[in-house]
């Protein structure tokens, strides 16, 4: 058990600033994501917690300890990586001990955590097997109880899943969400996938370009994202967003936003000058007159370019007067087209200034 601390990390190669100056806690016990679009660090970042890369600046600490010059192989740190690679010529049984007979330890105890690993990644049956033996999925197990077994402190994975096919990873995704809670070891987990970040995370910290976006649970973000970088980055399909072209004061304590030449957005409260854009999630609209609480969006000239069936709902793709956007609607009127009522709750609307920081 431990927590880690990076206090103004940083690091460059050459000439190439990748992470400028970075602090991030990530706390004893918990699942922290780290998600963002490829190149922008997160590997970097996770090898240097491992001590495969040394930082250019900063301190990082596990469990209160300073790390900086300590081997990688005495952090107490499992490595899971995208390419597991499984001794060939060895039995499950043998590539899921061998770390414990490279740390000496009896031949007893080595069986016992054998077979407690093989048990809680159901590899019981799979021992005397080997690697080509096994599906790519029993593969990964091997190679994340060999990361196992040596009980570490700190699991860091890296983008583990990303070779697997969809419904392997979408199995292994929970396997590894139930093995986390059950394990309650500290873990960093490195994906640009939104929905494994959605799945596994306690704290999900969004990066670009090296630097953090936004740190918080996973349903805090996709609720109240920082900026338009995260707002579109969590949540799928993606939040459908409009760039205000002007706005007024309506009567009551509203502003009339307008988004186009005929169309125009009431919402019940007052906003800053520096309004750009304004967002909602395809999920927080339906199609229909606004009731209390919501707010009516006229769209015309909508044409479907894509349907997603969800069996009795379905995303519905459309290009309006207004530019794309995707809705919600029944299965069976999946292909909308022409003028569209949308009903969208009020406080699900999203403002964002001038400098793509939300407005709360
Ligand atoms: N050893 C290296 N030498 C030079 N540049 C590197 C090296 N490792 C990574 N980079 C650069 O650092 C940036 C971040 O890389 P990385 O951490 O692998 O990103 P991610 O894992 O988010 O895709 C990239 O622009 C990459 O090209
Ligand atoms: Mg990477």
């Amino acid at each position: 058990m431990a927590d880690i601390q990076l206090r103004s990390i940083s690091k460059r190669f050459g000439d190439v600033e990748v992470i400028p100056d970075l602090d991030l806690s990530m706390p004893d016990g918990k699942v922290t994501v780290l998600l963002g679009p490829s190149g922008c660090g997160k590997s970097t970042l996770l090898r240097m917690i491992a001590g495969l890369e040394t930082p250019s600046g900063g301190e990082i600490r596990i469990d209160g300890k300073l790390m900086n010059e300590v081997p990688p192989a005495d952090r107490g740190c499992a490595l899971v990586f995208q390419n597991y690679a499984l001794y060939p010529h060895k039995t499950v049984r043998h590539n899921l001990s061998f770390p414990l007979r490279m740390a000496k330890v009896g031949k007893a105890e080595q069986e016992k955590a054998v077979q407690e690993i093989a048990h809680k990644l159901e590899l019981t049956a799979l021992l005397d097997r080997y690697p080509r033996q096994l599906s790519g999925g029993q593969r990964q197990r091997v190679a994340m109880g060999r990361a196992m077994i040596r009980q570490p402190g700190v699991f860091l994975y890296d983008e583990p899943l990303s070779n697997l096919d969809l419904e392997l990873r979408v199995r292994l995704r929970l396997e590894i969400a139930r093995m986390q809670r059950a394990l309650q070891a500290t873990a960093v987990y490195v994906t640009h996938d939104q929905t494994e970040a959605m799945t596994l995370a306690d704290q999900i910290v969004v990066l670009r370009k090296g630097r953090i976006e936004q740190v918080g649970a996973p349903l805090e973000l996709y609720r109240a994202p920082a900026n338009l970088f995260v707002a579109g980055f969590i949540g799928t399909p993606r939040i459908n967003l409009f760039p205000v072209q002007g706005m007024q004061a309506s009567g009551s304590g509203g502003t009339r936003l307008s988004l186009g030449a005929d169309t125009h957005l009431d919402v019940p409260r007052t906003l800053p000058a520096e309004l750009r854009t304004v967002g909602f999630r395809p999920e927080q609209a339906r199609l229909g007159e606004a009731g209390p609480g919501q707010v009516q969006l006229e769209l015309q000239g909508c044409e479907t370019q894509a349907v997603e069936h969800l069996g009795d709902r379905a995303f519905c793709y459309l290009r309006c007067t207004l530019g794309e956007l995707v809705v919600l609607s029944p299965s069976a009127e999946a292909r909308l087209s022409g003028t569209l009522r949308l009903a969208i709750a009020a406080d699900a609307l999203r403002y964002f200034d001038s400098s793509e920081q939300a407005i709360g």
